[in-house]
């Protein structure tokens, strides 16, 4: 079969031949019952009868690989696409640095890679979760196909990791896979595996704050894994990238259009001060010093994902040639890192400082340093927006110290410019920095569902341009109720 294209004659789409892997496409299809009764328990709460214009991946050739049409999302076609093996390919880093990448997995290196592949997928079915409520209050039909959009395809990132499970673990990796069906995010007994996945996604600006820190994160790890010297590990996260791209477009998009709303409703009221929040809610729009307070959380809550600055478990699988760093084979340097260091920022006697650490420890704080640069590129655009507008407002992305639950500065209080305070100034101070309950009542009192096409809530603006390149009337969802 032609790799590049996705067989759609089968139950499960793919195009990695499962109609010859009798054993693995038996494993799926039974699995496949539980997801659908996942999919209507935890998938989107209502519109699963409703026709949405959603992509599918027909081929995995990123330069023509999706097909828009309308489609239930119950009907989505989930399917495993894994980007084209590459011939001859390496192990691109550590101890085995040049051997031949593994077709199989590695015994010593199982239990690690297992592991790798557990959380990664975890996170996938923990978002739809945790977005499951917001097509009640979509700000458009644009928006609400969007949220759809993303939420399909982190069910396929969800299938793209239990298909690992399936083929390469046997009997452990189809209980794991069994598992991913079953813990629940936000759930007391059996939450999802990390934090920023328990935490509740309330609103659209939290869902655009999401899309744009934690689905990056996402894409930060799918690049270390792309990286990886297990070959199937590696051409399922390069396809994975391709459409995660559009999550944090999503994101990125849906932040200006917020911040370019606020800007144009302030100026035509006359308003020159932004941060007179009251003036500015009373517009109907989000203020800036709340868009700062969300970032601030979605940002400090992202960060988390990294795990500790220092860490051996980081190490050990670089060493083993399973997850490598961001754009590894861009890198200029041995790709072995034994005898190489890298700065972390760490609490030494109370004050933030940079310390040179093994490369190999670091390399945790070496990708979250990479996430951060990347992050940072959001703040350009919509600061652009806010000055064209001729205010002097800057969103700005807080101190890496500031609100951690996890790595160095988790014991500490420190104010978003990365200055330590005591507890008793935190109380005081914090719902200057994160949401307040009033603030998220505000934004909730904004939550009313615009299902109209071609019109748009009033505290968010219209896109640029379409999806699909469809007009500004476009009707993206036809619903059904
Ligand atoms: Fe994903
Ligand atoms: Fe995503």
């Amino acid at each position: 079969m032609n790799i590049m294209n996705v067989d759609y004659s089968t139950k499960i789409p793919n195009n990695v031949n499962l109609s010859e892997d009798r054993q693995v496409l038996k494993a799926l299809e039974g699995w496949h019952p539980g997801y659908i009764d996942w999919w209507n328990d935890m998938g989107p709460d209502g519109f699963q009868q409703s026709l949405v214009y959603l992509r599918t991946a027909y081929s995995v050739d990123p330069r023509g690989w999706a097909k828009f049409d309308y489609v239930k999302m119950p009907d989505y076609r989930w399917g495993i696409l894994l980007a084209p093996q590459e011939e001859n390919r390496v192990i691109p880093f550590g101890e085995n640095y040049g051997k031949p990448a593994w077709q199989e997995v590695p015994g010593e290196h199982r239990a690690t890679l297992r592991r790798l592949i557990v959380i990664q997928g975890d996170t996938e079915p923990a978002s739809v979760e945790q977005q499951r409520h917001l097509g009640k209050t979509a700000p458009s039909l644009y928006d609400l196909r969007n949220l759809f959009q993303v939420n399909v395809e982190e069910g396929r990132h969800l299938w793209a990791m239990v298909y690992l499970l399936q083929k390469y673990f046997g009997r452990d990796g189809r209980e794991e896979a069994d598992e991913l069906l079953r813990r629940r995010s936000g759930d007391a007994d059996s939450p999802r595996m990390l934090g920023a996945f328990n935490e509740a996604t309330p609103d659209w600006l939290s869902f655009f704050m999401f899309t744009y820190f934690t689905d990056r994160d996402g894409k930060m790890q799918l690049h270390s894994l792309a990286q990886s010297g297990f070959d199937p590990l590696s051409r399922t996260c390069r396809f994975m990238l391709t459409e995660e791209a559009h999550h944090m477009f999503v994101g990125e998009t849906g932040i200006s259009r917020v911040v370019q709303r606020t800007c144009e409703a302030m100026r035509a009221a006359g308003i020159s001060d932004p941060a007179d929040i009251a003036k500015v809610r009373a517009l109907g729009v989000i203020d800036l010093p709340t868009i700062q307070k969300k970032l601030n959380l979605h940002y400090s809550l992202s960060l988390d994902l990294f795990g500790s600055e220092v860490s051996t478990n980081a190490a050990n699988a670089f060493n083993a040639g399973i997850k490598g760093r961001y754009r590894e084979t861009q890198i200029e340097d041995d790709h072995r890192l034994q005898n190489s260091t890298y700065p972390v920022l760490k609490l030494v006697n109370g004050e933030i400082k940079r310390v040179d650490e093994p490369a190999l420890t670091a390399l945790n704080m070496r990708l979250r340093d990479d996430y951060t640069q990347d992050c940072a590129k959001g703040m350009l655009r919509w600061n652009k927006i806010i000055s064209l507008a001729g205010y002097a407002f800057r969103l700005t992305l807080p101190n890496v110290a500031f609100h951690r639950q996890i790595g160095e500065f988790k014991d500490i209080n420190a104010t978003p410019e990365g200055v330590l305070i005591d507890d008793a100034t935190w109380n005081k101070r914090k719902v200057d920095w994160l949401p307040s309950a009033q603030d998220g009542d505000f934004i909730a009192s904004l939550m009313k569902p615009v299902t109209d096409a071609g019109v748009y809530a009033n505290w968010i603006s219209p896109p640029k341009v379409g999806i699909d390149n469809k007009p500004g009337d476009f009707e993206y969802v036809k619903i059904e109720t």
